[in-house]
């Protein structure tokens, strides 16, 4: 796995820049940013573990990369690292993803209770309700300030038919084509 240190900046732009953008007014600005709405979920050591995540994109074709970003907060980088992998698991529209969605947002949901899921090929929990999943071995991983960026190798796909889940402004909905 690569890792790369962050750019610094010289002095001279540092005097010149404007005032911080604060994480409120990222978070805000983020919001008009239309996404798609993914679960991320690995093996654990005792039990599957998995969160609501937006920031899933995809990087490169040859070879097949995407990526995510994890807060550092969750205390979570080292469940990845060890799991060696990872699925995104893109979530549709409908109501059982919907409840998936918000369950695996919530600190104290038994999040994997009631959820329909099973072992890919390489181990990972792959969630059957999702209309994509994307089964990757963990390639690398970057710093990204209080995120931990992962990028996975893309192993196996699976795909259903169904309206992809969407959100904008802080709010879950549904995205008509
Ligand atoms: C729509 C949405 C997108 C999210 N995207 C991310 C993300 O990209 N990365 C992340 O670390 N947390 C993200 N979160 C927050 C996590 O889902 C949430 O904090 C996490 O489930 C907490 O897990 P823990 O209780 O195991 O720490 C998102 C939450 C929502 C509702």
């Amino acid at each position: 796995m690569e890792t790369i240190a962050p750019v610094s900046e010289n002095e001279e732009d540092a005097a010149t820049a404007p005032a911080p953008v604060s994480a409120t007014e990222l978070r805000n600005a983020m919001g008009y940013f239309l996404t798609g709405v993914t679960i991320v979920t690995a093996r654990g050591i005792d039990q599957p573990y998995g969160l609501t995540v937006n920031s899933f994109n995809s990087v490169s074709l040859d070879p097949p990369l995407v990526l995510w970003s994890l807060d550092l907060g969750h205390d979570r980088a080292d469940l990845f690292r060890n799991a060696g992998g990872f699925t995104v698991n893109v979530m549709g529209a409908d109501s059982a993803c919907d409840e998936l969605i918000r369950k695996f947002s919530k600190s104290d949901a038994d999040r994997f209770s009631g959820a329909n899921w099973h072992s890919g090929v390489s181990g990972q929990p792959v969630l059957t309700d999702a209309i994509a999943s994307l089964e990757c071995r963990l390639w690398a991983e970057y710093p990204g300030g209080d995120h931990v960026i992962f990028i996975g190798e893309v192993l196996n796909i699976s795909t259903r038919d169904g309206r992809p889940a969407a959100y904008f402004k802080g709010q879950l909905s549904a995205f008509s084509s």
